[in-house]
């Protein structure tokens, strides 16, 4: 059973996919509706390795909280897109797929890089993760990071988008479950 309101990085994937469609864009962004970058500078562009974008958050009083930290913004080229296997399917709710994220970044050889200075800082929109559900299986899943990066991801998803184009932007909807990308059970 689920809710519609839970939220999977799934739809990540889906943005990605439907993107591809579109365009031969080169770089993609990532990016959390309720971050605001602060500075101007904080250029969002691709590199030779994955940026992380939001690394000076204001409700962490502007530092990293830690080392692995790879929340918020985050840009990758297609092709460390696709070396990564995308974003995992596996979590719902909130919490852990960033960690999984970097752990995929890694484990593929790659590092990130991360804006210097005042340039990476952001003011996140204070709301309660409200009718969400804290992802509690995120644990376990982040144990197996490895064993799953190429099982769950871009290359084991499914589904049926619904589109829509307005003036100013396309509605994509997706209707998402679990069953949409099934896993090996770890
Ligand atoms: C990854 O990058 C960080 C800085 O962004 C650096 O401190 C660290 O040594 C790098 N790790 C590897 C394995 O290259
Ligand atoms: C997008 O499409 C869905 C499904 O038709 C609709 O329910 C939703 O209101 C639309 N949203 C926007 C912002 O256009």
């Amino acid at each position: 059973p689920w809710k519609h309101c839970i939220w999977s990085s799934m739809l990540f994937n889906v943005g990605f996919l439907e993107a591809m469609k579109d365009l031969d864009w080169d770089c993609l962004v990532f990016h959390d509706v309720d971050h605001i970058p602060e500075n101007d500078r904080n250029y969002y562009g691709c590199g030779q390795m994955p940026r992380h974008f939001a690394a000076k958050l204001d409700k962490y009083m502007y530092l990293l909280p830690y080392s692995e930290f790879f929340g918020g913004v985050s840009g990758l080229t297609v092709e460390q897109f696709r070396k990564i296997n995308g974003f995992p399917n596996a979590f719902w709710g909130w919490g852990g797929e960033d960690d999984d994220l970097w752990n995929r970044v890694h484990y593929a050889g790659l590092n990130i890089t991360r804006p210097e200075g005042e340039m990476g800082k952001y003011k996140s929109i204070p709301h309660h993760h409200r009718g969400e559900v804290q992802f509690l299986g995120r644990y376990k899943l982040l144990r197996y990071s490895k064993e799953r990066q190429h099982l769950d991801g871009l290359n084991n998803l499914n589904y049926t988008p619904e589109i829509s184009l307005s003036s100013l932007y396309k509605n994509i909807t997706v209707d998402l479950h679990p069953d949409l990308a099934p896993i090996a059970d770890y």
